[in-house]
């Protein structure tokens, strides 16, 4: 199953409020239904963005009546969600294009979504290599956070699918993910994955998920990443930094995972990475029911910070990034897309 694909002249995309209840796939043909579908989150997870922002380009260069208005629209788009860069980067990197005609467009923006599907699986082994590398138990034990799985990317998932990977060579021991308040992805989506492959899993609290590390529940954390800094700082969901910290207090390695389309060497540090405030209804309320007295102020950060020197390694599909002896993505030689 692919989370998003172009087909009819329009976007097919898995409706993610939905699930884990009800599988769905929504049909969009009209840019301002896409930009919703973003920010309430039916599709999400930075690949599936980056895919979302070209197959978007895709439909504005089909309709548009001139190239301004079409620029207009990609701008539009482009900023419908602030942190993943791969959202803006699909977009501009379709927007290349658009002179050429809507069908060249297109062809970029397809182009991306192949990219992306032959990055997972060279993620899945590069991060797998590393795990054998840094694990010395037969099986793993692994704590992630959000979901990072096939339906935050075209196919097969970032950190999830270096699980999936992990999962399939026969030696995941057991998943842990964290539910991910508010919007419960690792609960409601990561779960779901897990469950559907046929993996061993426990799902935790956030809250307990930096205890459990200090218990020795895990042997490595994974997560994806919503945009790499160039000094290798990582903007990913709310609740990685709390994990990283108590990772490294347990001498727990911390992995994260991403294509390199999410490694933004324009942004020099965390600090200069725009968050992403989600507004209070996700924290007053959980699925629609209040948990908190009418009127209640908030603060929503979607996703936070680790700073690199809490990461261990940075794995893309191109390359192993040993963050703790040393490398920096500007040391590190691109090598091959891996297939096997
Ligand atoms: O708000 P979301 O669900 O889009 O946040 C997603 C994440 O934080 C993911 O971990 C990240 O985009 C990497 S997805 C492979």
């Amino acid at each position: 199953m692919r989370t998003i694909d172009w087909n009819d002249g329009g976007i097919d995309l898995v409706d993610q409020t939905l699930l884990p209840e009800t599988l769905e796939m929504r049909h969009v043909t009209e840019l301002d239904d896409l930009i919703r579908d973003i920010q309430r989150l039916a599709v999400r997870g930075a690949p599936a963005l980056g895919v979302a922002g070209a197959l978007g380009v895709a439909l504005i260069a089909a309709s548009a009546t001139d190239v301004e208005t079409a620029r207009v629209d990609a701008k539009r788009l482009r900023e419908a969600r602030p942190t993943a860069v791969n959202l803006s980067w699909g977009v501009d990197r379709a927007l290349k294009r658009l002179e050429e005609g809507p069908q060249a467009v297109l062809e970029e923006a397809l182009a991306i979504r192949d990219e992306d599907i032959l990055a997972c699986t060279s993620m899945g082994l590069y991060g797998a290599d590393l795990v054998r590398s840094l694990v010395s138990r037969d099986k793993a034990r692994v704590m992630t956070v959000c979901n990072t799985g096939g339906l935050a990317t075209v196919e097969r998932g970032t950190a999830l699918g270096v699980i999936q990977t992990i999962f399939e060579q026969g030696w995941l021991k057991e998943a842990q993910p964290i539910e991910t308040r508010p919007l419960l992805q690792g609960a409601r989506l990561t779960a779901w994955e897990l469950q559907q492959m046929g993996a061993p899993f426990r799902l935790l609290v956030d809250s307990a998920g930096p205890f459990m590390l200090a218990r020795g529940s895990a042997d490595a954390v994974f997560i994806g990443a919503d945009r790499i800094a160039a000094n290798g700082d990582t903007a990913n969901k709310i609740g990685s930094f709390s994990l990283a910290l108590a990772a490294q207090r347990a001498g727990v390695p911390f992995i994260v995972v991403a294509p390199e389309s999410t490694v933004d060497m324009a942004t020099a540090s965390g600090d200069d990475i725009e968050i992403e405030d989600r507004g209070s209804a996700e924290v007053v309320a959980i699925q629609g029911v209040r948990t908190a007295p009418e009127g209640t102020d908030t603060i929503n950060p979607a996703f936070d910070v680790t700073p690199h020197d809490l990461i261990t390694a940075i794995v893309t599909d191109r390359r192993v990034i040993n963050i703790a002896h040393g490398e920096t993505l500007a040391s590190v030689d691109y090598g091959p897309t891996r297939t096997s």
